[in-house]
């Protein structure tokens, strides 16, 4: 089947604004990344109707541990609690859970809750949930240099070796291997900035900043979001008239 090129494979989404959201409410901020959570269970939902094959959901950066102690400790336990609520709906809609960042530093029921997930949603085909917990695109970066040098110490020729590796091949050695490039990366809340997440896959991918905070952004929201990446031109760049060629079958 042609690829639908005005569709995005894979969208990243910057979950950003739910203490503001709580603040504003004058509810404490935990109340906040709770009505963030369910947002997240509804956008999956969105996404795989829309027919997006990946979305990963940003959901604790390795900056985040720098929160107030309680705050971490209240994330980290609506993880524990809440994910595993989820396992029957997921199974039910098709839905794949993945994890992207150093999941070993998370406490224990944290873990293992994402351990069940992932395991017992292994064969579900619709869409993929990547859960970003632990996540920094820098981490990933660096994690991926010292992968690379250490299969380079391996081989006979480690300078030969080394100097094999161009852009794609040391894709092979980050976390997001495995995963499409991200198509388009949504920020709610305001904020444009990337925070830390998908440095290396973001390259060349569309960029979407909401001004809702992230428990008010609705299915309108998202489905405005695709509209505007449909609208798009990616010229990876190459200039339009090369685009148009290619798509009408000529030699570009
Ligand atoms: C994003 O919302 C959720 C997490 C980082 C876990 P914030 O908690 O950053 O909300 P604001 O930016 O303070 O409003
Ligand atoms: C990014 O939001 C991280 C997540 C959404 C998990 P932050 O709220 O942590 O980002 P900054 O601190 O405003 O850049
Ligand atoms: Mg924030």
């Amino acid at each position: 089947m042609a690829e639908n090129k005005t569709l995005p494979r894979h969208v990243a989404v910057v979950m950003d604004g739910n203490g503001r959201w709580a603040k504003s409410r004058g509810l404490p901020r935990l109340e906040g990344h709770r009505r963030g959570a369910a947002k997240a269970r509804q956008i999956v939902e969105w996404a795989a109707d829309c027919g997006v094959r990946q979305i990963s959901l940003f959901a604790f950066s390795t900056e985040n541990w720098s929160r107030p102690k309680i705050e971490v400790r209240g994330l980290m336990s609506m993880l524990a609690t809440l994910l595993p609520r989820e396992i029957p709906a997921m199974q039910e809609k098709g839905v794949r859970v993945r994890a992207l960042g150093d999941i070993t530093a998370l406490p224990g029921k944290a873990q293992k809750a994402i351990d069940k997930a992932c395991t017992e949603t292994a064969d579900n085909t619709r869409i993929d949930l990547v859960l970003c917990l632990n996540y920094g695109g820098q981490q990933e970066v660096l994690a991926g240099a010292k992968r690379m040098c250490n299969w380079a110490a391996e081989q006979q020729d480690t300078a030969a070796a080394l100097d094999s590796i161009d852009v794609a091949k040391f894709r092979n050695f980050l976390w997001c291997d495995e995963l499409y490039p991200v198509d388009l990366l949504i920020r709610t809340g305001g904020e444009h900035r990337i925070s830390n997440f998908f440095l290396w896959d973001i390259s060349y991918c569309e960029l979407y900043f909401s001004h809702r905070y992230w428990p008010d952004f609705e299915q309108d929201d998202f489905e405005a979001a695709l509209a505007d990446y449909a609208g798009r031109e990616r010229r990876f760049g190459k200039i339009s008239e090369q685009l148009n060629a290619a798509n009408d079958g000529e030699a570009a």
